[in-house]
């Protein structure tokens, strides 16, 4: 196949500007069928050296999850206290997270010393494990929407202590904790948008050298 048809590429183009950070979800259950298509993403993903650094935990029990919202909810208040005035009030005012409801949380490592690949790629920036990471949960967010679920991103936590309250190995490093669930809305916008705190850029700006 060379190229893909118009429809899809306009399709496409639908699902990447309708591709949200969700943090309000439907307590419906997520089905597992449905979870497992979306996780395929990870099988098609680039990564460097074909090095496939990922390292996916579900976290599911309780206890696991009650530790993670702890993580979180510690992180935020130190994060709020790193602003005042106006942007305080309004960083007070943002939901950043959907751990307390989404039906499906994925905490994300990336295996810093991966012996798959072997090294290709990685010798003068060993970072590019981590980006192979990221490119990989682009690859799931944009199948998870397409399905009309909803991915959101929590980066506001302690990485350390989330590997030591999920007990991960010591080479593996959070790249973070993911809420998976069926949206409460579907927006055009981020969420960050409509509330004030940024906006998106209209256009790409291109530095020429
Ligand atoms: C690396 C990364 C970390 C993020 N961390 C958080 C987070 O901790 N909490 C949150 O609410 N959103 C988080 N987001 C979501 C961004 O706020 C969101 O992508 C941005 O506002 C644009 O909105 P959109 O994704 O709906 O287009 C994160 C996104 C990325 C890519």
């Amino acid at each position: 196949m060379h190229a893909f048809s118009d429809a899809f590429q306009a399709d496409l183009e639908t699902l990447m500007r309708w591709r949200r950070d969700v943090r309000r979800f439907r307590p419906d259950p997520v089905d597992e069928a449905l979870l497992q298509e979306c996780l395929d993403a990870f099988l098609m993903a680039p990564s460097v050296g074909l090095s496939e650094p990922w390292r996916v935990i579900r976290v599911e029990s309780s206890t696991a999850r009650a530790a993670a919202l702890a993580n979180y909810q510690a992180a935020n208040k130190d994060a709020l206290a790193g602003y005042s005035g106006e942007k305080s009030k309004l960083y007070a005012g943002l939901k950043l997270s959907g751990m307390q409801d989404a039906p499906v949380q994925l905490a994300i490592f990336c295996d810093e010393e991966t012996q798959k690949g072997s090294g290709l790629g990685a010798g003068t920036m060993p970072e590019m494990r981590r980006y192979s990471v990221v490119s990989a949960i682009m690859l799931f967010w944009l199948a998870a929407r397409a399905r009309g679920l909803g991915l959101g991103w929590v980066s506001i936590l302690d990485p350390k202590q989330i590997c030591h309250d999920l007990d991960v190995p010591e080479n593996h490093r959070l790249v973070g904790y993911f809420c998976l669930g069926w949206p409460e809305v579907v927006a055009d916008s981020p969420e960050l948008e409509g509330t004030g705190w940024e906006a998106r850029r209209g256009s790409l700006p291109i530095e020429v050298r």
